[in-house]
């Protein structure tokens, strides 16, 4: 045998190819070969135990999940991994520790297969960007990638592999505490950015990227009354035409993995349904890569009263097409038993192994498993110049402007005296949210800072009217209404800490804190004008902030250069053109409320009163509309739309009709325009919205400027799914609407023959 080895390698040296002995004698270590092959070989080579290690992943750091009981520490940790029980860990970073523990599963396994080491990294890794939901109001794609690819430089040299990331849960509550990591609450806009986000993070997968994964599959965002982890009860036919479109897009963008959510769908839970897990993700979307679940969701699926037990857990897991476990153990420990008592075909098992992998492979861990652990290059990237600056820029297009009176902001740069209130606008430990990965609270640009550093000829006084806990006295008056008199302009931060933004963080009340609204009437009763800045993760009810500010821009949460940010728009160094991507509702009772509604057998109007309309869809105590509606956001400057026109009032099934208008930036200042197109089908086999986003355009515009801008609107456009998947295009009446936001269009209609 040995002379054969000998004989081979003589021969390949000679033929000018250098082959190690260990990649002949395992070809699985031939880089020469294709990973098909390379795949195919290491499975014939592996155990069952080493299989089933591939789909064992566990979590060695903070938490990010109820401890699952898996009891090991790191010194059983570390054994698991020499014994090839371990496929990816979760929640560890640094070059150097990622390093230290990726060279025992390499270099002390039997077959040396390298670990995935992954991580939360939701808006920004050490450089923390906007939350998604913000980003999202940017409507900008391209800013989404160029985000997404900066955290997946910083996070890849700190021997990450794998972010769980983008979240693409549609969502219409705001109680919810996970709307901060999506794009709101449209299905179009929502998969634009899903898209854009899974090329930004995966790039062409080299080591200064991450595999992407989409979350959560599926319809997590519909929870009920926003409560975390709660039932989720989603007719398919708004599945499919609501829930799924985002999730599809980030499969269509080429998403390498896919994460169950914590849901039912359809009275079974996501971790063994195996409509969404083979039906839609596999057999109708051809999705390749491989699927994880959520923390412990298969274990949990006997809290839901779906498995009896951790092996029946397992069982139903794996046989609905789920993969990879993610800190609940059932795999590990159940399995073996499966394949071997042949309840679970053995095929399953080595598809999800080769599903795993290959993007192992494609990573080229096995050819060079430590070349995401360079310390050097760990420190170089990270909190560079460039970051900070995207950073900034991308907080600044993602703030909207609510309200502007009678042109407030933007402030003067000579302006003498501004008052700054509000704990929020200094507390640097409120400043981020729960999934800011390693951004540090210290790195972070806070309001006051900011508005110090780019106001540096004023006087800027400081007043912290509520406190850390939203508490408003005496004292904190006094010192505010003091300071307010000598102010010529008051700055009000109010909002809600990123403490309670993110998973587990679920509010019933969305209001501003009593404290913070007494701190306004106070303020409002002072005479002086008052431009409050919301720092919130999610839409708040602003209904009574609304009649005592002058302006309202909402911050978000904006990352690392919020402060700078926040500055530069005050300043008008920046023209705000972010647009809402969810609606704002008047009151808790009002949820959900989203634009993309169905009309209802007895649609009302707000505002109109008659004798008919008494028994009609609608409140007695407040309008039916949002707040602020889907696509809403103001400008320093003022934009009129026109002479909107369509270039035929039929459409061929096959053909397409253009829309034009006219858009003009009346001025004063330059600015982008985002220039919304929406769709309604009148009538179809399916009632349908009364309107949804089908195209958008963001286009910058010198003052004075006006420009024709044009759609083209196609089949697919028109087209929607009906409860089974299947696509739709009926001919009948479309109305098309142009707008600056989703409530102030133009309209035109046309028949689909
Ligand atoms: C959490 C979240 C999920 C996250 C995972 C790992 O419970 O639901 O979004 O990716 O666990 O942290």
């Amino acid at each position: 045998m040995r002379g054969k080895y000998l004989l081979l390698s003589a021969i390949a040296f000679v033929s000018g190819l250098r082959f190690s002995s260990a990649q002949i004698k395992y070809p699985y270590r031939n880089a020469n070969l294709s990973i098909e092959k390379r795949i195919t070989d290491l499975l014939s080579r592996m155990t069952l135990d080493e299989k089933v290690g591939q789909l064992n992943q566990l979590n060695s750091g903070p938490l990010t999940g109820p401890e699952a009981g898996n009891g090991k520490g790191p010194k059983e940790m570390l054994q698991q991994i020499r014994d090839g029980k371990v496929g990816s860990l979760l929640n560890v970073v640094g070059a150097v520790e990622t390093g230290n523990i990726q060279k025992i599963a390499v270099t002390e396994s039997r077959l040396g297969i390298p670990l995935l080491f992954a991580l939360d990294v939701i808006h920004g890794y050490k450089t923390i960007f906007p939350i998604p939901i913000a980003e999202s109001c940017s409507w900008d794609p391209d800013l989404a990638e160029k985000c997404a690819s900066a955290a997946a430089k910083e996070a890849s040299a700190s021997g990450l592999h794998w972010t769980f990331a983008p979240m693409m849960d549609l969502t219409r509550d705001p109680r919810w505490g996970r709307v901060m990591e999506g794009a709101g609450e449209d299905p179009y806009l929502g998969g634009v950015f899903a898209a854009a986000r899974v090329r930004g993070f995966q790039g062409n997968l080299d080591n200064n990227h991450l595999l992407a994964c989409v979350k959560h599959f599926a319809g997590y965002g519909a929870a009920e009354s926003g409560r975390e982890y709660n039932t989720v009860d989603i007719s398919r036919y708004n599945l499919w035409n609501m829930y799924l479109p985002p999730y599809k897009a980030a499969v269509d963008a080429g998403a390498a993995t896919v994460m169950n959510s914590f849901n039912i769908v359809d009275g079974i839970p996501a971790s063994a349904n195996k409509y969404l897990n083979t039906e839609v993700l596999r057999k109708k979307w051809k999705f390749r890569g491989f699927m994880v679940s959520d923390w412990s969701s298969f274990s949990e699926m006997i809290n839901h009263g779906f498995a009896e037990n951790k092996i029946d857990a397992a069982e139903k897991a794996i046989l609905s097409g789920s993969q990879m476990d993610m800190e609940s153990g059932v795999f590990i420990q159940h399995l073996k038993t499966l394949i071997s008592s042949k309840k679970v075909p053995q095929k399953l098992l080595d598809n999800a192994v080769r599903d795993i992998l290959y993007y192992k492979f494609k990573l080229g861990l096995f050819d060079n498993p430590y070349k995401y652990h360079n310390e050097n290059h760990e420190k170089s990237v990270q909190l560079s110049s460039e970051m900070h600056e995207l950073s900034k820029q991308a907080s600044c297009k993602s703030m909207v402007l609510l309200k502007n009176e009678n042109g407030t902001l933007p402030l003067d740069k000579n302006i003498k005296n501004i008052l700054v209130v509000g704990n929020l606008a200094t507390n640097r430990s409120a400043s981020l949210d729960f999934w800011s990965a390693k951004g540090d609270t210290n790195q972070v640009t806070t309001y006051l800072a900011g508005i110090k550093s780019k106001f540096a000829k004023s006087e800027i006084s400081f007043s912290e009217g509520y406190n850390e806990k939203n508490r408003f006295s005496t004292e904190t008056e006094n010192d505010m209404l003091t300071k307010a008199q000598k102010a010529d302009v008051v700055i009000a931060v109010i909002g809600i800490s990123g403490k309670l933004a993110g998973e587990a963080r679920s509010l019933a009340d969305i209001a501003p804190a009593s404290g913070q609204m007494e701190m306004l009437r106070k303020l409002h009763s002072s005479g002086k004008k008052v431009i409050v800045l919301v720092h919130a993760a999610r839409p708040m009810i602003l209904t009574d902030v609304l009649p005592m500010s002058s302006s309202i821009l909402y911050c978000w949460i904006g990352g690392t250069e919020m402060g700078a940010a926040l500055a530069e728009i005050l300043a008008g160094d920046y023209n705000p053109s972010a647009k809402l991507t969810m609606s704002f509702p008047h009151a808790v009772g009002q949820i959900p409320v989203y634009y993309n509604s169905f009309n209802t057998g007895r649609p009302h109007v707000d505002g109109r009163d008659g004798p008919d309309d008494f028994w009609v869809s609608r409140y007695r105590d407040i309008p039916n509309a949002a707040l602020f509606p889907f696509g809403f956001g103001l400008s320093y400057t003022s934009w009129e739309y026109s002479n909107l026109e369509l270039s035929s009032h039929n459409m061929d099934k096959n053909g397409s009709i253009t829309c034009t208008l006219y858009v003009k930036n009346k001025g004063p200042l330059d600015g982008e325009e985002i220039v919304q197109l929406y769709i309604r089908d009148v009538s179809a086999s399916y009632v349908r919205p009364i309107k949804e986003l089908k195209s958008f355009k963001k286009l910058y515009f010198k003052a004075g400027e006006s420009k024709k801008v044009e759609f083209t609107i196609t089949p697919s456009m028109l087209s929607f799914y009906d409860p089974e998947g299947n696509t739709l295009l009926e001919s009948g009446s479309f109305t098309v609407f142009v707008g600056k936001n989703s409530k102030e269009v133009q309209e035109a209609s046309f028949v689909l023959k």
